[in-house]
């Protein structure tokens, strides 16, 4: 194969942003990823790719749960709070507000909306697993064009 078709080809899948919260014991914790699709209707479906060996990927595993925030257009921000490993910051939400909903996972005040999961499925192929939940709950603060992966110029993917 051509590595660089490959991954040129691979970044041609357009994605969002979004921030991802997780329960982890007693605790949330929460990572920004693009890795997010629907996958049915009926029920309501939703994969995410969580790379192992995460705190957080710990966490869905153990909780069985979790949220996804959608953000909004220009909220890159928020988008970089959550990129760096809690094990190396510590707690990431800072002053950054969140309650908490169905399943306990972290719900941002400031997204443009947020559904919950339950998990129902995991794959453990690769490097990420891939998460499937069923969504339970879901809620929207405001409308406004969501947040692209493509505005905040980085990559994760190829
Ligand atoms: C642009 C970008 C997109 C990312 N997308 C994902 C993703 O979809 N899934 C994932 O597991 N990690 C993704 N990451 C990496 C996580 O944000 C990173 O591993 C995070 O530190 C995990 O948080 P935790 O260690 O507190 O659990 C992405 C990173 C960047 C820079």
């Amino acid at each position: 194969m051509d590595e660089q078709a490959k991954k040129t080809a691979l970044r041609g899948i357009t994605y969002g942003l979004y921030v991802i919260g997780t329960k982890v014991g007693d605790d949330v914790n929460a990572f920004t990823g693009n890795w997010v699709t629907q996958t049915s209707f009926t029920p309501p479906l939703v994969a995410i790719g969580v790379k192992k060996g995460t705190t957080s990927y710990d966490g869905i595993l153990e909780s069985r749960v979790f949220s996804v925030n959608v953000l909004e257009s220009g909220q890159k921000d928020l988008a970089f709070a959550f990129f760096k490993p809690v094990s190396r910051v510590g707690n990431k939400f800072g002053d950054i507000e969140f309650y908490t909903s169905t399943t306990g996972s972290p719900i941002l005040k400031d997204a443009l909306s947020w559904f919950e999961c339950r998990v129902v499925d995991v794959n453990e192929r690769g490097d990420h697993a891939l998460v499937t939940g069923e969504v339970v709950d879901a809620g929207v603060h405001r409308t406004g064009d969501p947040l692209t992966l493509k505005e905040t110029g980085l990559f994760y993917g190829g």
